[in-house]
């Protein structure tokens, strides 16, 4: 990875610290029932395409996404050293060759332009102080009409998340629907659909705002043609 600046320094350590501690398991089952809704609206891709998850964690969507990808390859980069080496350990227990993990950053991470079927980022572009960088970035390696699928959980309509900076210890950039739309046109990027996710509720689970507000899902694509 380039030398990065102090705050993504920050933001790999605060993950590197949760991947030695269980925590990227942890988010794979607690974010992968709203991921699993986001990344099917990414379906169906091409045998022989190319996936990306930007900020992947344990690479739980790259592996969904490589048993869609039988003579294609599926990307997951992340910052953070411990969620790649989580993430190159789940793929090897399963025997996938179809996926590749790399430690990177969005903006910046050297992947060819225009060379993805599919983007997929859940919870990462805000630790990010401008989002509109990494979405250009997206927007640059998507192929002409290609979809990118960004979910969030910490965003302005969601009051239970706004103490997150501050628990964590790492800035974040707050925005709320409208925002988040913004920053997709800004950048390039149509915004195809935007709705609120949430899981199902369990027989005698209690209620929490996953339930209520949900997660904020923002579907854009490269116009066809650009
Ligand atoms: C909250 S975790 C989410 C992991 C996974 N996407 C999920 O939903 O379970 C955020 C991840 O994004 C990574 N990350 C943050 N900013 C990033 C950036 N600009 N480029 C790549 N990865 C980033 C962090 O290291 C961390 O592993």
């Amino acid at each position: 990875m380039e030398r990065a600046d102090a705050h993504t320094e920050a933001v790999a350590r605060c993950f590197d610290d949760w991947a030695r501690r269980g925590r990227a398991e942890g988010m794979e089952r607690g974010h992968g029932p709203v991921a699993r809704q986001a990344f099917d609206r990414l379906l169906p891709l091409p045998a022989d395409g190319r996936y990306l998850d930007v900020g992947c964690g344990n690479g739980y969507t790259v592996r969904w996404a490589a048993e869609h990808l039988p003579r294609g390859e599926a990307v997951g980069i992340d910052i953070a050293a411990g969620m790649i080496e989580r993430a190159r350990e789940h793929a090897a227990t399963v025997e996938l060759e179809n996926v590749r993990f790399e430690l990177a950053r969005l903006p910046g991470a050297e992947l060819p332009s225009a060379s993805f079927d599919a983007v997929f980022t859940m919870e990462c572009l805000y630790y990010e102080a401008d989002i509109g960088a990494p979405l250009a970035a997206i927007r640059d390696l998507l192929k002409p009409g290609a979809p990118v699928a960004c979910v969030v959980d910490y965003y302005a309509e969601n009051p239970e998340s706004h103490g997150w900076p501050d628990e964590l210890g790492v800035p974040m950039t707050l925005l709320d629907a409208a925002g988040w739309r913004a920053a997709f046109e800004a950048a390039g990027l149509e915004v195809v659909d935007q709705q609120r996710l949430h899981p199902p509720l369990a027989a005698g689970q209690e209620r929490t705002w996953k339930h209520e507000v949900g997660s904020l899902f923002t579907l854009g694509r490269r116009p066809p043609g650009s």
